[in-house]
């Protein structure tokens, strides 16, 4: 067996023997970035040095960065997705490139002092080509050269090969990853690439970054002034495939948590393979939430579960947790005694943790005290809403439920979600958050007015009008360039004002037609719906977004549909919006003019 401190060792060893300089991991809280909750990967503090700053360390840097990232939490029971994970990473700040950072990772991957994977266990991935950046044929002639297979070298477009910026700015690029057979499929032609992928026969083990750009804040990709090697290599990811497992609970340093959870359920003499398929993964989310919530209850910020940012998070972990606990059948008081098995495994590589355990272990007591109460009774009115609906042949929670449900019983909404959806239901979501938004304005009454995402309160008359800049957004990329983005917004419940890069004046032709594109949209009674999607999914479908600022993090998608089945508007926002454009107003455009250089700004009312 291999351990994850074997490999967390020969990572650092071979890095520091190629003149890295080893650094501490950051926190998982991120300093002075309100725009992100958690560092989601170890480049994420070095965003600095790698726009030119020089680091203290050198040009050459590697360590092992304590991560989260949520926005997969709904495939976290499935072999690979892990909430918290280890980052084994190595930077090149302006030193070497594509040709030595190729020739590293292929070397640390298959030599015999090191990783000794044998070849045909290997595959690539280099940048299939855009309008951004060119086809990487030179990395996979680097492959090449090193002995890699060529029928393993893959071209793979954007969504697959490129990485970042982290942020909604900042440095980016294509980037190359290896990919280990999980099962020996040797005798294949691996041209069936995305196919094994899919089924999970392959399993990323390493990425290097070619950073060469630097995405701006007019959303366009410049060439970057110093080019970058950015690595990232998955430690629970690679312990698993060396120890040939087909998933990442069976490592050294996960195992004992799944057992105790194994223990506490009554199933202490059962491998994961012979649980049936709801009870591993309910093991395998208490197994990865616990541990989450150990890491960030354990950082030095000392963040505690809560209801906005991280803490809401963190509370998402536990009381998820208790829930799946409930359906094992686990008794109270589960969630330290989990805790205490992960404190013994990190404790002694994060000493943050083990200094910690008290502030951990009071935490997770209180809050599971406190929610354990209210589960069982918020879950029998859960069915019982849920029985009365199926009766009224209604398939839909309504938000004043989800809302009781997350007010009186402490239901997180996607638990909510979760639930519902486990048995058939969809639940009022843009409702829900109405009702959130409502209840928070009660009880700020009287405090001072607060701007939110460009809003300066939440009447009818600015949610409309809200809505309505997400129809001018489109209707400028329609009739104007579709380059145009969102440059900032302020909503009154008396006007919109919209800022947009484009470096000349509007037309009066250009006016006119934004504003019959944007009546037409409304004259379609069109509806207004969302969905929360990662951000991934959200770029795949086309939603537009400048605010994609979260990365890692689950983003909310807002559609405008009309009648007429045309889709008028697709973009990432915090909301709120009207529900449906029927009888809201004629939209009219008052006023063009420059806001400052390469901006312009528009007025418009509904009248
Ligand atoms: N920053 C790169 C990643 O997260 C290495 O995959």
């Amino acid at each position: 067996m291999i351990t994850s401190k074997d490999i967390r060792k020969k990572y650092i060893d071979f890095f520091v023997s190629k003149k890295h300089t080893q650094i501490p991991s950051a926190s998982l809280i991120p300093e002075n970035d309100p725009t992100v909750l958690f560092t989601t990967a170890g480049m994420q503090p070095l965003v600095p040095y790698l726009m030119g700053e020089t680091h203290p360390a050198g040009k050459r840097i590697c360590n092992i960065q304590k991560c989260i990232r949520t926005g997969d939490i709904d495939a976290v029971g499935d072999n690979w997705h892990l909430s918290f994970f280890e980052m084994m990473g190595h930077w090149s700040i302006g030193d070497y490139f594509k040709k030595e950072a190729i020739e590293m990772s292929f070397e640390f991957a298959t030599s015999k002092n090191y990783l000794k994977i044998p070849i045909e266990r290997l595959s690539v991935t280099c940048f299939l080509g855009d309008e951004n950046a060119p086809k990487d044929l030179e990395s996979a002639k680097i492959w090449e050269n090193c002995g890699m297979l060529k029928n393993r070298i893959h071209f793979l477009p954007k969504e697959d090969n490129w990485w970042g910026p982290a942020g909604l700015t900042g440095p980016c690029g294509p980037d190359t990853e290896i990919f280990y057979h999980v099962k020996d499929i040797s005798e294949k032609n691996t041209l069936e690439f995305e196919e094994y992928n899919k089924t999970g026969i392959f399993c990323e083990i390493g990425n290097d970054v070619l950073m060469q750009y630097n995405k701006n804040s007019k959303g366009i990709y410049e060439i970057a002034k110093q080019k970058n090697i950015d690595n990232g290599t998955g430690l629970e990811r690679l312990t698993a495939v060396l120890n040939g497992y087909n998933n990442v609970y069976e490592i050294d340093n996960i195992k004992p948590i799944l057992k105790k959870v194994l223990e506490l359920s009554g199933m202490e003499n059962k491998e994961q393979f012979e649980l049936n398929e709801n009870h591993r993964k309910s093991v395998r989310i208490i197994t990865d939430h616990l541990r989450a919530t150990v890491m960030i209850l354990g950082d030095d910020k000392a963040v505690s579960p809560s209801n906005v940012d991280q803490g809401y998070i963190l509370r998402r972990f536990i009381r998820r947790s208790i829930r799946h606990a409930k359906l094992l059948g686990i008794q109270k008081n589960f969630c330290k005694l989990v805790a205490e098995v992960v404190v013994n495994e990190m404790g002694s590589v994060y000493g943050e943790v083990e200094k910690n355990k008290d502030f951990i272990f009071n935490e997770l007591e209180k809050e599971e005290e406190k929610f354990s109460t209210t589960l069982e009774n918020g879950l029998k009115i859960l069915e019982k809403k849920l029985e009365f609906l199926e009766k009224a042949k209604i398939k839909e929670l309504n938000a004043k439920g989800a809302f009781d449900l997350f007010q009186s019983y402490g239901f997180p909404l996607e638990m909510t979600v979760e639930i519902c959806k486990e048995k058939n239901f969809s639940v009022d979501v843009i409702g829900f958050e109405k009702l959130l938004k409502e209840h928070q304005e009660l009880s700020r009454k009287g405090a001072e007015q607060k701007f939110k995402g460009g809003l300066a309160d939440e009447s009818f008359a600015t949610t409309k009008l809200h809505t309505c800049a997400h129809l001018t957004l489109s209707a400028l990329k329609e009739i104007v360039d579709q380059s145009i983005e969102q440059k900032g917004a302020n909503i009154t419940a008396q006007r919109l004002r919209f800022d947009f890069n484009l470096d000349r004046k509007l037309s009066l032709e250009e006016i006119k037609k934004i504003e019959d594109w944007v009546n037409n949209a409304i004259s379609q009674d069109s509806e207004v719906s969302m969905q929360i999607l990662s951000l991934k999914d959200a770029k795949k479908i086309g939603a537009h977004g400048t605010f994609t600022s979260k990365y890692g993090e689950n983003v909310k998608v807002y559609t405008i549909k009309g009648k007429d089945g045309v889709i008028y508007s697709k973009e990432i926002c915090g909301g709120p919006h009207i529900e449906n454009t029927q009888n809201i107003g004629h939209y009219k455009i008052i006023k063009e003019e420059s806001s400052s250089a390469g901006v312009r700004r528009i007025k418009a009312i509904l009248e």
